[in-house]
Parts: C-alpha cells; structure tokens; sequence
C-alpha cells in the first residue's frame, strides 16, 4: 500500500491527537508509510508534512488542541489551491489521505477527491507533474468527524463534543455556587455555531433554568401562553423574552437562576438571541442582579475526556482499515468514506458532509429534551 497522509483542519478538538495517532499507529503496525500534515489544509498546499514513527506517536492521547497543527485555509478554497495540494499528494507518493475536521473540512476532501484526475491530468499539461508520476496517482479518502459542536447528521459523537460538554458542564457548576451565594442569574454563553447540541446537553446536565439553541427558538411567535406586556415598559415583549420571564418568575422564593444560551440562538425573525439581550430582559422585567459568562475557547482547550481519547482511536484505526481494504479492492471509491461513531462502535456514514446538520438537536427537541431542559 502506498503512503497515507493525515491532517486536521477546522476548528481543533479534544481527541484529534487520538484520532491523528490511531491511524498512524495502524499505518506503521501494517508497514505502511505515514505522514502528518501540518496545519490542515495549508501544509497540503504548500507541501509541509513529516514522516511520521513510531515514537512521534507517543504520549499524545492526553493532551488537548492538534499537535500538528490547523488552519482555515482561504487557498485551498481555490482551484489553484487545490491543484497543489493534488502534486504535493502525488509527489509524497500518498494513495491515501485522512482528513480530520468538520463538515467544512470534509466538503473540501469531498471536493479534493471528485476533482482528483482532473487536477492530476491538469498538473502534467502544465509540466507540475513527471507523467510517469501521475499515471500511478490515485487517491482514497477518507473522513472523521471532528467538531466540538457534534453538528453532523450521521454520527452520535463527533470527535471533542463530549469533552466540550464536560468543560460546559465543569463551568456551570462552578458559575452556580457563585450564583446561588449572591442571589444572581447568571446568562453562559456556550459555542456550537448553528448547532444547539451543546448547550442542550449542558442544560440538562447542569439543570439550568432556561436555554436558548437555535433549533427550537422558545415558544412560537404567535404563542398567546405567556404574558406578553412588559412590566416596566407596558409594551409588548417579544414571545421568547415572555416566555423566558414567565419560566424563571415561575418558582416563588428562588434566589438565584441560569440560563444557557447557544451562540447560534435567534427569535423567530432570525435575530440573534444575544446573552446581552438575555441580561437586559431579565433585568428589566424580574429585577435580577444578572451577570453574564461567555465560556469561549476554554471549551475547546484542555484535555480530551477518556471517551474522546478511546472512540478517536477507534476511528483513527477504522480510518486506516477502511484505505487498506479499498487500497486491496482496487481503484478507488468516488466519494471518500466517512466514519461516525456511537458510545460502542465506530461505522461508515453514508451521508455527504454537505448535508451536516442539526438533526441530533431536532430528534432530541422531538423526544421532549428540550422541555426537559426547562424543569429545573
Ligand atoms: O466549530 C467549532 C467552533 O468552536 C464553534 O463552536 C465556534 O463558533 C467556532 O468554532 C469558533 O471559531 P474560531 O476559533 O475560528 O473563532
């Protein structure tokens, strides 16, 4: 089998070490040749990778963030772009290459493959490429999934989603005693991008009073179960902070509250819930001392959670299986292989990533989660 190449791209998560190391620890077990490419999609372009041993490999299931590196890679967005990363795969020798990121990073591995012979017989014209080179150049892909925000459809977890919620859930716990000791509300701002896995999770892990995810902005516009006037103002408060003051002024002779809020939240016009808007409600209607908490990229830092660090593995080593098996079966898939995975088991994902979506959110909002979320 010729050499595979392996990268991380996107936003880093807890686990991509784990992953990044179970397909070089499978590719040199098996006597294959194994190179990391550093930071993403731009060592591609620009040819930037190291041959990977045994002992690279070592001591870095633990440690958090990408030890070789990611970037968001404007370049490889382009035809141009891609057509080196093509010559530098071809050059390596590479039959195979691993890429490690979220749905952005696998539509562009997406892209690379359905672009490959033509990228290929481009780069001989042009004299980039020796054709004694190219004639042996193929390439299987395969993807895994790697987001904090367990955004894509097709898998249960994907790689540092559930360390990011043990981060969430670490912070808000911490946030309550202070909460609880000073009789405030405190609104946490979690990531998650579009997606509301996150901040849904924590909720429930956490019993917040109210959360805020995109997929399910609080009660319908045209919800009349709620006191829509304004206390203060007399004016009518949009449905979501209504609903919000009813929810939290429900408990008489609670000291203190807190509310979850996905960055992606909106209200049913598409306006950003903000934590500010949030704060400002909550002031104005129920008089709480409110404070806000934005976690930020402390939930992408630190160290992988135990689940992480195994089910990464586990892909890494079904990435490496699954190019041995198509590298034996003959020329290659057109469309890379992805793999999700369960808390058990590792399996291929028949979806394109372009599709990513948040359908874990709208199945758990389906089975009541969402409500469950708000029974603090
Ligand atoms: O996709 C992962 C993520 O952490 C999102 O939750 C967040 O919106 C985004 O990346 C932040 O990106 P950056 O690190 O580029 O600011």
């Amino acid at each position: 089998m010729r050499s595979v190449c392996v990268l991380t791209s996107g936003g880093d998560s807890q686990g991509m070490n784990a992953a990044l190391r179970g397909v070089a620890r499978a590719s040199l077990s098996a006597g294959v040749k194994v190179f990391a490419v550093w930071d993403g999609y731009k060592g591609l372009v620009e040819g930037v990778m190291s041959e990977l041993s045994w002992l690279d490999c070592s001591n870095m299931v633990a440690a958090g963030g990408t030890k070789y590196g990611t970037a968001r890679c404007a370049q490889f967005r382009t035809e141009e772009g891609r057509r080196a990363a093509v010559v530098n795969l071809v050059k390596a020798n590479a039959g195979a290459l691993v890429v490690i990121g979220g749905d952005g990073s696998l539509t562009g591995a997406s892209i690379l493959a359905s672009e490959w012979d033509d990228h290929v017989q481009k780069a001989v014209a042009n004299g980039e490429l020796p054709q004694d080179f190219a004639a042996a150049a193929e390439l299987h892909v395969v993807g895994l999934v790697g987001s904090i925000d367990n955004d894509m459809f097709g898998t249960h977890f994907t790689i540092g989603c559930v360390s990011a919620l043990h981060r969430i859930v670490e912070a808000v716990d911490a946030i309550r005693a202070t909460a609880a000791s000073h009789s405030r509300t405190f609104v946490v701002e979690v990531m998650g991008r579009n997606c509301g896995w996150l901040a849904l999770m924590a909720g429930l892990a956490t019993q917040a009073d109210f959360v805020f995810i995109p997929e399910s902005p609080p009660s319908p516009c045209t919800s009349t179960s709620v006191p829509t006037v304004s206390t203060t103002t007399g004016e009518l408060l949009e449905s979501w902070a209504a609903t919000l003051v009813a929810k939290l002024a429900r408990v008489e002779g609670k000291r203190w509250s807190v509310v979850i809020v996905s960055e992606g939240a909106h209200d049913c016009k598409m306006e950003p819930i903000t934590a500010a808007r949030i704060k400002e409600v909550i002031e104005a209607e129920l008089g709480h001392d409110t404070r806000i908490t934005k976690l930020g990229h402390v939930q992408r830092g630190g160290k992988p959670a135990a689940f992480d660090r195994y089910m990464s593995t586990n892909l890494g080593i079904a990435a490496f299986d699954a190019l041995a098996g198509y590298a034996a079966a003959g020329p290659p898939a057109p469309e890379p292989v992805y793999f999700g995975c369960s808390d058990a088991s590792v399996y291929p994902v028949a979806l394109h990533p372009a599709v990513a979506a948040t359908r874990n959110v709208h199945d758990l909002v389906a089975a009541g989660k969402y409500d469950d979320a708000m029974v603090a």
